[in-house]
């Protein structure tokens, strides 16, 4: 288990830029933001507000333009910083369920006689045990999701980091994986930065919710939650007034951040 105290993150004066000259496009900034280690982070806001490019940035992926993002104290590394969940699975189609969460294990350098063991636990927190054997292409949408939530969690990184991760899921499976996501970060007790432009989804998953302005993305609104984390019935919490208001909240907020 990663320690508690390796997830704070610390974003000073980060803008982004893309391209140069005439074309240049400022995609983000300027945000300051701190959060602390184990928070559920939602950034929420419309599209093409600079979301992803803050997300990459919390990742490693890519340099911010001006400012500086750290994490644990340290400049993002990819790959290690944070396990990534995109939009689409990006799964291997021919390997299997647990080949797939292995490769992620032998890249996280987990010694040989650990990783079946671990790739059970891994798949079993995501509802999926008993699957590894099968196929990736004989599995549902929502299960190859699943999949690749095990995979990001695979290496003990600081952050857990998802980009709009069930945007191409029905309600239903959306709803469910909602609340796997919920209880996963809970339990795995890393510092998770969770992308939507979905008011649902950002009041029922957030412990905290940063609103951006459109681009380029500002901090509008920075709202603390105090829904509970643990040992609640989602549907209960989907039905409760608190949630309701929250949600409402948030709605308004991010129509306004957009205009
Ligand atoms: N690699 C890139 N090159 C040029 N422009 C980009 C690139 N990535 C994103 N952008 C632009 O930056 C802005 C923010 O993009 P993005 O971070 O993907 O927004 P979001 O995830 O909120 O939809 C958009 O205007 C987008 O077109
Ligand atoms: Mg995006």
């Amino acid at each position: 288990m990663p320690s508690t105290n390796d997830g704070a993150i610390r974003i000073d004066s980060v803008s982004h830029h893309y391209g140069s000259g005439g074309a240049e496009v400022t995609a983000l900034g300027p945000v300051d933001l701190t959060v602390d280690p184990g928070s559920f982070l939602v950034l929420v806001g419309a599209s093409g507000c600079g979301k992803s490019t803050l997300l990459r940035l919390l990742a490693g992926f890519e340099e911010p333009s001006q400012g500086s993002v750290q994490v644990a104290g340290a400049r993002p590394t990819p790959g290690v910083t944070a396990g990534v969940v995109f939009q689409q699975p990006r799964l291997f189609p021919w390997r299997t369920v647990g080949g797939n969460v292995d490769m992620a294990l032998r890249y996280a350098k987990v010694p040989r006689d650990k990783r079946i063991e671990r790739r059970e636990e891994l798949l079993g927190r995501v509802g999926l045990e008993g699957t590894a054997d099968r196929r990736i292409w004989e599995i549902s949408g929502g299960q190859q999701q699943r999949v690749a939530i095990a995979r990001a969690l695979a290496a003990e990184t600081p952050l857990f980091l998802l980009d709009e991760p069930f945007a191409a899921l029905d309600a239903l499976t959306r709803e469910r994986l909602q609340e796997d996501v919920r209880q996963v970060s809970a339990e795995s007790g890393r510092t998770t930065v969770f992308v939507t432009h979905s008011a649902d989804e950002a009041a029922f998953l957030g412990s905290r919710i940063v609103v951006l302005t459109r681009r380029p993305g500002q901090v509008a609104l920075d709202i603390p939650v105090d829904l509970p984390r643990t040992g609640v019935d989602p549907d209960e919490l989907r039905r409760s007034p608190e949630y309701g208001q929250l949600r409402a909240e948030v709605g308004r907020a991010v129509k306004a951040a957009a205009a």
